[in-house]
């Protein structure tokens, strides 16, 4: 196993690195911003973008989930490294593509994605890393759901097995709803992944991997549901804040002991490792730290609240992941203060959320002091105006001193953008700045061993 040791900086000579950065949306605005910061970083160009990374770096229309097509634009542009963003194009083989051309990638191949692409891949991953999770069984009818809920009881927990962009998820008390839910996945052809309910606070940690090496970055706390007091359907997420003052001690060591490098050992084993960002999705229960999923990329919005705190160069950082260097690359340095995103989205999100309204106020938003827009769903109209193009349209991310004054320079922020229609979530942060986040174990090594 190995783990980061602090280093000196790493050795990658000044302004050589030029990146491509797939992807269209926060993830990947905040990556560009982050890599234009990075002295060794020469030129960004992205795929396909959106309105906001089009004013800092040319931006190229081609499908970025099409492995050949991204392929080839790295090559004809000559990038030292592509970085992929979302999911999708993991999942169609976008990593590999770039790899087999000989080009340095920030991303799992297609076998590695399946840790998010699959929801029973995952589980059987774990099992075999002995990585604690929730108790879970795959059913493909609805009388092996019907079953599972009534092993596993309420609340109930009904995965659809795919991919689905956070919304495939149903968790409710209602016996009903929830095998709705499962006849619908099995109705569209999928198969179900049945939970046991986990209790306590979420944490979203990103580890880097380069194939063999383990580095966290610092924990984030996401809002999925669309609504305050998290109420209404599950979304992409509603916003972020970083680092928790309430977590454990020890937390972030002990998801690498027990967690990633287990799961990244595994890969490596299967002959299938994994580079790229593990996203560990964590719930902090009374039965200890559970994984209740895997993301094979950065987190959406969590990664704009995470990448305002890190000084470390991103660029070398993601370089020396992708060539299976991470053991020398300097250790991370972070900024005192503490981050806020809040998302705002288009009316009728996540359902079918409205397009094509004109943003306006988002000058004055990156005006005041220690915050700035980064923009999601959003593109660029025929008079080059800023409209809205997506559910999640943008995210505005405040640094304070701590979590009670970056709420409040978030939220200045927020209230200065005009989309008719919009919304976006009052708590972000709030029960964490209230000191009201209880973490039903308090010390490390408190997991309970994983049932067999
Ligand atoms: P996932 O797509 O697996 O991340 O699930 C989306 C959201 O559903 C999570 O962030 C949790 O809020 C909730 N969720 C998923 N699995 C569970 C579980 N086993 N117990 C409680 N909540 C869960
Ligand atoms: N914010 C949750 C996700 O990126 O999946």
């Amino acid at each position: 196993m190995t783990q980061l040791r602090p280093r000196a900086l790493h050795k990658v000579p000044l302004k050589t690195v030029k990146v491509l950065v797939i992807g269209p949306g926060g993830r990947e605005h905040a990556i560009v911003r982050s890599l234009l910061e990075d002295p060794n970083v020469s030129e960004v160009h992205a795929a396909p973008g959106n309105a906001g990374i089009s004013k800092l770096v040319p931006t190229h229309a081609i499908d970025g989930n099409n492995p050949e097509a991204v392929s080839a634009l790295a090559t004809k542009l000559g990038v030292d490294l592509v970085v992929v963003g979302p999911e999708a194009p993991l999942a169609a083989g976008v990593s590999d593509a770039v790899r087999e051309a000989g080009i340095p990638v920030f991303g799992p191949s297609k076998e590695a994605a399946q840790l998010e692409a699959s929801k029973a891949f995952a589980k059987q991953i774990m099992a075999e890393a002995n990585v604690p999770t929730a108790m879970a069984r795959v059913a493909t009818n609805a009388d092996e759901a019907a079953d599972a809920l009534d092993t596993f009881g309420a609340p109930y927990v009904v995965k659809d097995d795919g991919l689905a962009a956070g919304k495939g998820v149903v968790v409710t008390k209602d016996r009903a709803e929830a095998l709705a839910h499962a006849q619908a996945c099995f109705d569209a052809g999928g198969t179900v992944v049945i939970e046991e309910f986990l209790d306590g606070p979420e944490v979203s940690l990103f580890v880097l991997c380069d194939g063999r090496t383990t580095v966290p970055l610092s924990p984030a706390q996401d809002f999925k549901r669309i609504f305050d007091n998290d109420e209404g359907p599950n979304t992409g997420g509603m916003g972020a804040y970083t680092p928790l003052e309430w977590a454990p001690e020890g937390l972030v060591q002990e998801v690498i002991d027990r967690v990633a490098q287990p799961t990244v050992d595994e890969m490596a084993r299967r002959g299938t490792p994994f580079v790229g960002v593990l996203y560990c999705g964590l719930a902090l229960t009374s039965r200890g730290t559970r994984v209740i999923e895997f993301n094979v990329r950065f987190g959406d919005p969590e990664t704009q609240a995470v990448l305002a705190r890190l000084k470390t160069p991103l660029g070398a950082l993601l370089l020396a992941a992708a060539k299976g260097e991470l053991d020398t690359a300097e250790e991370l340095r972070w900024s005192k203060n503490t981050a806020v995103a809040v998302v705002v989205a288009a009316e009728n999100y996540p359902d079918a959320p409205r397009t094509g309204d004109r943003i306006r106020g988002l000058k004055k938003v990156d005006e005041l002091d220690g915050v700035h827009v980064v923009h999601a769903g959003t593109k660029l109209d025929d008079e080059g105006k800023v409209v809205s193009a997506g559910g999640r349209v943008l995210a505005v991310v405040a640094l304070g001193s701590d979590l009670v004054e970056a709420r409040e320079k978030a939220y200045d922020g927020v209230e200065l953008v005009q989309l008719e229609g919009s919304q976006f979530r009052t708590d972000i942060g709030g029960k964490a700045a209230r000191g009201e986040i209880r973490v039903p174990y308090t010390a490390t090594g408190t997991i309970p061993k994983v049932q067999a």
